[in-house]
């Protein structure tokens, strides 16, 4: 990197020399100053090599952003959200978990309490509304980072709703901040088609339908693709349905797969569906004791399915 090139890098982030030096240092675990990047940026002093390596891979660095998003309730969104996120994190992926459902099941899940996140005001409704910086409410959590939220999230619905600037891109321009920081960021949402869905999906390059392979579960579907086509006429051309990803599936229920091919039949190329994530007690055990179900299990679990859809996803 050039000391041209290094200036408009920091300049494209929006940062000071004293700030992108505290970024650099979190990093890097390194001391360094603003006078230090002044003299990078002159070229009076050359770049370590380290901090080279790290700044070019930084600047290419641009996170996809996957929205876990199904109006049905219960349907396993945050479940696939955290085991997604945990399993995108072991393939050596910097992920982002933002946890965009005030019921706030994803922050928990990660082993966060709510009113902590309340407190100092960390929480996603915070970064959207408030005074707080998105760095600032990010939390590190083991395999991935988390930005939490709390029920507080609910008030950020009327917040979008009024405001005059079109509050539904606010997400969208907040993430916009950390995008360098991250090569995927994956978003919890409510089970609901509901203002903030509609941000998430505004900010998303890609939408993942989470479902259960029942009768009366997938026929909210098409409502989705709806949702979705609208968005991409209006809001946002470039979002993209990733797939429906079959949970909580019984392969001893022929009804199950029958329930899958008819949904497929229905989609035609509109959309894949992924390989299913079967039911199992222990995953709700898992989640019930707070923990990421992929992290808790042994390797050989089947909830290892949630791998394979990683390894998918970073295959392209
Ligand atoms: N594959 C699975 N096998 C068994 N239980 C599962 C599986 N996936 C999720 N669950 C359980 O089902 C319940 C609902 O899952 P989850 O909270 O992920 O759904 P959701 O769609 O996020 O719900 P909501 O709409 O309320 O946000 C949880 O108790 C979870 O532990
Ligand atoms: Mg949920």
């Amino acid at each position: 990197m050039t000391p041209d090139e290094l200036r408009q890098f920091r300049e494209s982030r929006g940062e000071s020399q004293a700030a992108f030096a505290a970024w650099v240092n979190a990093k890097l675990g390194r001391k360094y100053d603003n006078a230090t990047i002044s003299r990078w940026e002159s070229g009076a002093e050359r770049l370590p090599v380290r901090v080279a390596e790290f700044l070019a891979a930084a600047s290419q660095r641009t996170a996809c952003i996957i929205a876990v998003a199904n109006q049905k309730g219960g349907v396993g969104k945050t479940t696939t959200t955290l085991n997604l996120g945990y399993a995108l994190g072991e393939l050596g992926k910097k992920v982002l978990i933002v946890d965009a459902d005030q019921q706030a099941t994803a922050t928990e899940g990660s082993g966060l309490d709510p009113l902590e996140v309340q407190d100092r005001k960390g929480g996603l409704e915070d970064v959207l509304f408030g005074q707080t910086g998105i760095h600032e409410a990010i939390v590190k959590c083991d395999g991935y980072d988390m930005l939490p939220c709390t029920i507080a999230l609910a008030e950020a619905q009327i917040k979008i709703l009024l405001d005059p600037d079109d509050g539904r891109y606010v997400l969208r321009e907040k993430l916009s901040e950390v995008l360098r920081d991250y090569d995927y960021i994956v978003i919890d949402c409510p089970p609901e088609l509901a203002l903030i869905t509609v941000t998430a999906l505004i900010a998303a390059d890609y939408l993942l339908i989470p479902t259960k392979a029942s009768r009366y579960d997938v026929r909210g579907i098409p409502l989705i693709f709806d949702t979705v086509s609208k968005i991409q006429r209006r809001q946002n051309p470039s979002l993209k349905v990733l797939g429906v990803l079959p949970t909580m599936f019984n392969r001893n229920f022929a009804v199950e797969q029958q329930v899958l091919s008819d949904l497929q039949e229905s989609l035609g190329d509109k959309a894949r569906i992924f390989q299913p994530v079967p039911r199992s007690t222990e995953i709700d055990q898992a989640t019930y004791a707070g923990a990421v179900p992929l992290k808790m299990l042994p390797k050989s679990h089947p909830i290892g399915v949630y791998r394979t859809l990683a390894q998918e996803i970073v295959n392209g």
